[in-house]
């Protein structure tokens, strides 16, 4: 691998989540009820993918579940939302092509006028091009927060006739408040502009459907998450023993596991969760970490990995420090 000299980034200012917080549907989706809908059954969703349960919308929305997801973070941290300068969301599924729904959740929240709102659409990678989103502009912020969100409403983009995709996807979202400090932090992004493996077409509530060829995708996720992980490890000059945690995006136990066989004695260290969200995309991520903090894992000064993968492809790998 090409060596990079990185020095300079080490030594800028990392980024630090103070504060988090999650937000779900109120139905529960078993495999079991699905196997009602279409050709499947709890034992191969269960076998080929981990997943046991998935959260669908019924009167929520990506707007309301990002709003729900970001007042608990708030709560979390007892943030005063006078100091948050930059609201991101991470979506695919966002309610409408514009307003963009972090302008939404700002104003519900009352975060106040002087403060730059945006969505980003980078796929199941969203969060973590937001991470290094809020960390640049904070650089150049007067106020101390970024309030970042995964938010999504997948399942109003599956095709409930297609059993290969239909049983993987779920809803939900996860918000950070993040701020500036002196830890290490590290970030890399790739794109190479696929778009016949994985794509949902058209726009909007009625004509987009996700078509997936799971296989291709499965091939694509286990090269690049090794590739954000070691580029990550090379870059530091750290070892997977200096790493508390690995959090990838939830899209499949089976690609989290084959990862983490590579990673030899490290593999309770690949954090997952997928059994009872199934693929949140953007969200994914960030509910992750919020589950981990509840549990009680993310102990001060401990180093993660984060990586995200989707369409696009997108990918994309971080070093933080909690
Ligand atoms: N229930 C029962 N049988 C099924 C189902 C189902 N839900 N879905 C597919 N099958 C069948 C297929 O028809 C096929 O049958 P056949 O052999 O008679 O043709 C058989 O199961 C095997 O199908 P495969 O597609 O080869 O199954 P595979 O083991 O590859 O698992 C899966 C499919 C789970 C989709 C896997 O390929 C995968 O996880 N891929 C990666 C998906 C992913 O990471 N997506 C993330 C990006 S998406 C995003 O994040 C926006």
């Amino acid at each position: 691998m090409m060596h990079i000299d990185i020095d300079w980034r080490v030594r800028m200012k990392g980024l630090d989540i103070v504060a988090m917080g999650a937000a779900l549907p109120k139905k529960i989706v078993t495999n079991d009820d699905l196997s009602k809908i279409v050709d499947t059954s709890d034992e191969w969703i269960k076998s080929r993918t981990g997943i046991c349960k998935r959260y669908m919308c019924e009167d929520e929305t990506c707007t309301s579940l990002a709003i729900e997801a970001a007042k608990k973070a708030i709560e979390d941290g007892n943030i005063d939302i006078n100091e948050i300068g930059i609201v991101i969301v991470a979506t695919s599924t966002g309610e409408y092509s514009f307003p963009a729904t972090a302008c939404l959740v700002s104003k519900e929240l009352g975060i106040g006028k002087d403060v730059m709102a945006f969505d980003i659409s980078a796929a199941c990678s969203g969060f973590l091009y937001g991470i290094k989103l809020c960390r640049n502009l904070l650089l150049d912020s007067k106020k101390k927060y970024a309030l970042l969100i995964g938010s999504e409403h997948m399942t109003r983009l599956v095709d409930f006739e297609d059993r290969s995709t239909c049983v993987l996807f779920g809803d939900g979202a996860g918000a950070a408040v993040v701020e500036l400090s002196d830890s290490m932090f590290l970030h890399n992004s790739w794109t190479d502009g696929d778009s016949e493996t994985l794509i949902c077409k058209g726009n909007g509530y009625e004509n987009g459907k996700i078509y997936m060829d799971g296989p291709e995708v499965f091939k694509f996720a286990v090269k690049v998450i090794k590739q954000g992980i070691d580029t990550i490890l090379e870059q530091a000059s750290l070892s997977i023993d200096d790493i508390g945690y690995v959090v990838c995006h939830q899209a499949n136990e089976r690609i989290i596991d084959h990862i983490s066989k590579k990673y030899k004695q490290s593999e309770g260290k690949f954090y997952k969760n997928i059994a009872n969200y199934a693929n949140t995309s953007a969200a994914s991520i960030p509910i992750a970490l919020e589950d981990m903090k509840r549990k009680g894992l993310l102990k001060r000064g401990i180093k993660i990995i984060l990586v995200g993968f989707g369409a696009g492809f997108t990918w994309s790998s971080a070093l933080i420090t909690v």
